[in-house]
């Protein structure tokens, strides 16, 4: 990759490191990062993609074998069934540990497809290819893989670094803007936690930092990938420091249950935030503008920031069952300040339901 190509190529440490690369045009980028030896490609997509698949098929096909696995939308992709209909594909075509597939879609789309990887012949590459926010800043990027089943989402998966990951942002073009702008919650989440400056861009314009084509979407974008990649770099299997990315996701991840999971994981961890920003006024030292930068910068994205009341029995009951609770103490990320992230572990539940009422509406 050229120094004036335009891209910008983020290292993520690890046995062995891998690339991000982000730009517009970074999806150029995927002969170059297929291992040579790999003669097949098994190209996993959402139906909506089917376009972009065979335009990447077309591109490839001098190179390698190009197969397609046309997989349900969203969450509809991450169930064993689905996992199963890819790994047909790979033994029918004689798919070799040489050989690698490619995850293009949202967060569910590479999910399922690193998880393929990962199983077949016990571990392939993956180059992940994120067609959204969330994608690009957080699912796509790390390494964590997985599908669902009827007791929960993602109890079965595998920790498989990608190969690559490409972010191009052209594929961000005709995203809905509410789904760009919840998948920006985590954009807000890498600057709450580690990146103030992704606070000063949206506060300086948001609607430049919210737009694909902008400098300061693609600055904001960087330093939320970049914050990712220093982290689960250092933190592969999250021992430690990788927990601080569940910022927000305690009460969001019940707040997803609640809900049917029929909201969008943005709008959930959005109330997840602000109230990690409540507990942190009342537990740390995250002072009353703080918190408030929260729900206005949340705010000016269109995202939810309270929720009813009587929920919180529902909730509650939900948390403790969360699954990165370790024994019988609840886990929460909370900020000393802006930036300065810790783990708050086994709160009282009146400390809790103080910070609930605070958004509560
Ligand atoms: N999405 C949180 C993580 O990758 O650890």
């Amino acid at each position: 990759m050229g120094a004036d190509s335009g891209l910008t190529e983020i290292a993520v440490a690890g046995t062995p490191g891998y690339s991000v690369v982000v730009g517009t045009g970074a999806l150029a980028e995927v002969e170059a990062r297929l291992d040579p030896a790999t003669t097949k490609v098994l190209i996993v997509h959402a139906p909506a993609l089917a376009a972009r698949a065979e335009e990447l098929r077309e591109r490839l096909s001098g190179r390698v074998q190009v197969l397609l696995a046309e997989v349900p939308d969203a969450e509809g992709a991450k169930r064993v069934e689905v996992a199963a209909f890819c790994w047909q594909i790979m033994g029918q075509t004689d798919f070799t540990r040489s050989d690698a597939v490619i995850g293009l879609g949202g967060g569910a789309t590479t999910d399922l497809a690193g998880f393929v990887a990962a199983t077949w012949l016990r571990g392939v590459d993956v180059i992940q290819v994120p067609t959204t926010v969330l994608g690009m800043v957080d699912a796509a990027v790390g390494g964590k893989t997985g599908i669902n089943t009827a007791e929960g989402k993602n109890l079965v998966g595998a920790f498989h670094a990608p190969r690559a990951v490409l972010c191009d942002l052209s594929l961000l073009d005709g995203l809905p803007r509410n789904e760009l702008l919840a998948g920006y919650a985590e954009v807000a989440k890498a600057g709450f936690i580690a990146e103030p400056e992704i606070l000063d861009l949206i506060e300086a314009d948001v609607d430049a930092a919210t737009d694909p084509a902008s400098p300061a979407f693609r600055r904001a974008v960087e330093l939320a990938i970049g914050m990712k990649a220093r982290v689960v770099g250092e933190d592969f299997r999250e021992a430690g420091l990788r927990e601080i990315l569940n910022y927000g996701h305690t009460l969001g991840h019940a707040i997803e249950h609640a809900e049917r999971y029929r909201w969008r994981h943005g709008a959930a961890i959005s109330i997840g935030m602000v109230f990690a920003a409540e507990l942190s006024r009342l537990t740390r030292s995250l002072d009353d503008a703080a918190v408030e930068r929260h729900r206005s910068i949340l705010e000016s994205l269109s995202l939810p920031t309270s929720y009813p009341a009587g929920r919180w029995p529902t909730l509650l009951a939900t948390m403790k069952r969360d699954k990165k609770a370790r024994g019988d103490l609840m886990r929460f990320i909370v900020l000393d300040d802006i930036a300065r992230p810790t783990v708050l572990s086994g709160p009282d539940e009146s400390l809790l339901f103080a910070a609930y009422q605070e958004l509560s509406s």
